[in-house]
């Protein structure tokens, strides 16, 4: 039985003064739902507050971003071993919102992941097609290829050290999640991909599902077979929202 992952994607978004309310409502809900993990994935600045506050609590955290490179002139860039001094857990890698606005590639997605996990961090891996590649009926062949440069790039030993994360383009900040059964169809191919590398691998990965998860639709998109978790976004900004996901996840 894998463990559900509850992660939130701050994006963007939180200030000092307003992190404080939010962190210490989801630890403590997090607290209330021990059959699941809690994590937040914030920006960089926030960590040591993140770390002051969450220490010892039952919500993780971690960073949107790390670089493939362990240290030098990388104006900009942050190390997997700078996110350890900070406590973090886990880093988003290939995030769709990178991958458009910052170039990176799938062999660059897989050269992160490989620097999470060698700096001790826990990659969040994610994968996802846009609307034109899926109304082209392309969405399994681009998730595929996405999946197979970190399976690459990783090495099948070292893919369970990873989580993997199903991000639909055009569900992102939408409002429109992906249905339950294009999300299980989706996710039932990538876990059918890593077993074609090693079976015990794929029936033990993470594969989350993001993209619009709010509490109206959790408890129907975590239900099913193949998702173990979620990578939510604008709703993990909201405490009560972003527990009531995990609550729907316990449930489901
Ligand atoms: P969303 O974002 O939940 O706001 O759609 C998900 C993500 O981008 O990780």
């Amino acid at each position: 039985m894998r463990t559900k992952l509850i992660a939130g994607n701050w994006k963007m978004h939180g200030s000092l003064a307003g992190n404080l309310a939010l962190l210490q409502s989801v630890a403590a809900g997090a607290a209330t739902l021990p059959t699941l993990s809690f994590t937040v994935l914030i920006p960089f600045p926030y960590l040591p507050q993140a770390q002051a506050l969450l220490a010892n609590s039952a919500c993780s955290w971690g960073a949107q971003d790390v670089s493939e490179a362990a240290s030098g002139a990388y104006t900009g860039e942050v190390s997997a071993a700078m996110l350890r001094e900070f406590g973090c857990q886990y880093v988003i890698v290939g995030h769709s919102e990178r991958r458009q606005r910052h170039g990176e590639s799938d062999a660059r997605v897989a050269a992160k992941a490989l620097a999470a996990i060698e700096g001790g961090l826990t990659p969040i891996v994610c994968v996802g097609e846009t609307l034109a590649e899926r109304e082209a009926g392309q969405t399994l062949a681009v998730v595929g290829r996405q999946l197979d440069a970190v399976i690459q790039g990783l090495g099948v030993q070292r893919l369970p050290h990873a989580v993997l994360a199903y991000e639909p383009i055009w569900a992102i900040g939408t409002g429109r999640s992906a249905s339950a059964q294009q999300a299980q169809e989706v996710h039932a191919a990538l876990r059918q991909r890593v077993s074609q590398s090693d079976l015990v691998v794929a029936a033990g990965i993470q594969i989350l599902y993001g993209g619009s998860v709010k509490p109206s639709n959790a408890l129907e998109l975590m239900g099913l077979p193949d998702i173990d978790g979620a990578l939510v976004g604008g709703a993990s900004l909201n405490a009560d929202d972003f527990l009531d996901i995990g609550r729907a996840a316990a449930r489901a």
